[in-house]
């Protein structure tokens, strides 16, 4: 008996030691092909370090439904073990108690993440105000002021890449024209806010997104600039097509890809796609910045780790965190993924030209005042404030609205929402 007794702890030991394992549970919204293509080398990384990885994938671009799923499983008290999420709601989520920082911070100090990252998105990924220890890691900046044109389509048309807004609205009524539908878009609340950003940057410049979408300054919402700026989204919205609402942001890429369109405005996840379509800039597409005086609109993607009391799960935070940091990791999941590394030491040689650009842009921006954050990907705003001028945004561009009412709505929109 006693023997027996002996023969079955040992059993439930060893059994239980060797099943122990890291174990990941992710919630994220990167399912397009491009998406889903640099994902999985995150994923067999972590199954070549002997973790476990369940995916919960929610579709949506921009993450509006993920953000929706990811607050319901929170206010539920069973939140996932890693999450995809954004600069300002990072600190959102470490005030309502569930984020598990330091875990993170301990892998953040023994690989010198503080030496790797620059220090505006290193602060992004710590807890306790932007000072604490880190509780998320970054794996790209992704630039949102892009314009992705079939370059066979422009090329025929006499076309070359726009400049200026006139010479992007000249284009698209050179390709209606010609019987082509200019401007590939996806009629859905974050892929107008997008194209929103992108405009007002440039139509309004650097400091007067700042003053607007960053600092939400009243007068700036009910401008004159702000006026022009929606003058030019119902510009825009008179090159769609009627297929336009409801559309997903892939699909609207595989339009210009298969020269059904000639141009999307869009963040370079789209690049994503041309590449997972085999295609390359300068011979089949063309990449360029939107017209702007030297702006950048930068949004980085995140991961967040949760509490949990599950050791395999603490492990699986600690692997998952410092593969995502990974040199080589973060060099094959942007050449996948269309954004450039979040480490200041990867080397770009293998990139293409788009990622060069991005790379070196984003250094000429930060120097002379136009890096400036993305409030339509959440990091200007929370997801609250996100939605108070989305909600206008996208209002402004699905009816009639005048640009002037359009500009007070989002000041009133932005003023019951602080
Ligand atoms: C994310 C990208 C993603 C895109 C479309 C953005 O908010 O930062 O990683 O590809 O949404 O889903």
């Amino acid at each position: 008996m006693k023997k027996l007794m002996i023969a079955l702890i040992t059993l439930a030991f060893t059994s239980t030691s060797s099943i122990a394992g890291p174990k990941i549970e992710v919630l994220h919204w990167w399912t397009s092909g491009g998406e889903a293509a640099a994902l999985k080398v995150l994923k067999d990384d972590f199954a070549a370090n002997g973790g476990e990885w369940m995916d919960m994938p929610v579709t949506g671009g921009g993450g509006d439904a993920a953000n929706v799923a990811l607050k319901a499983r929170i206010v539920a008290g069973d939140p996932p073990s890693a999450s995809q999420i954004k600069g300002p709601t990072i600190q959102e989520y470490d005030q309502e108690g569930v984020v598990a920082p330091y875990n993170i911070d301990a892998i953040a100090q023994s690989e010198g993440w503080d030496k790797l990252l620059d220090p505006m998105i290193a602060a992004v990924h710590k807890c306790e105000n932007n000072s604490g220890p880190y509780c998320a890691a970054p794996v790209n900046i992704h630039r949102i002021d892009w314009m992705w044109a079939n370059k066979a389509v422009f090329d025929a048309n006499g076309i070359s890449v726009p400049t200026t807004w006139d010479e992007v609205n000249a284009a698209a009524e050179k390709l209606k024209a010609a019987g082509i539908i200019p401007f590939a878009h996806g009629g859905q609340a974050w892929q107008d806010a997008t194209v929103f950003e992108a405009v007002a940057m440039g139509i309004g410049g650097n400091n007067y997104y700042k003053n607007c979408y960053v600092d939400l300054k009243e007068s700036c919402l009910r401008s004159e600039t702000t006026v022009k700026v929606f003058d030019q989204m119902r510009k825009l919205q008179s090159y769609t097509d009627e297929g336009s609402p409801g559309r997903d942001w892939n699909v609207a890429t595989g339009m210009v890809i298969e020269g059904k369109a000639g141009f999307q405005i869009m963040g370079d996840w789209a690049k994503g796609e041309f590449t997972a379509a085999g295609k390359v800039p300068g011979v089949d597409y063309y990449c360029a910045p939107t017209p702007s005086n030297n702006g950048y609109l930068y949004n980085v993607d995140s991961f967040i780790f949760y509490k949990t009391s599950d050791p395999e799960k603490q492990e699986g935070q600690k692997l998952l965190a410092k593969l995502m940091m990974g040199k080589n990791f973060q060099k094959v999941f942007n050449l996948y993924k269309g954004s450039i590394p979040a480490r200041l030491d990867v080397p770009m040689d293998e990139f293409d030209k788009c990622a060069k650009t991005s790379n070196s842009d984003i250094k000429t921006a930060g120097a002379s005042g136009g890096l400036v954050p993305s409030f339509a990907h959440g990091m200007a705003q929370g997801n609250t404030m996100k939605a108070a001028l989305q909600d206008i945004i996208t209002e402004h561009f699905n009816s009639d609205m005048s640009s002037v009412d359009a500009a007070n709505a989002l000041a009133d929109s932005v003023l019951a929402n602080m």
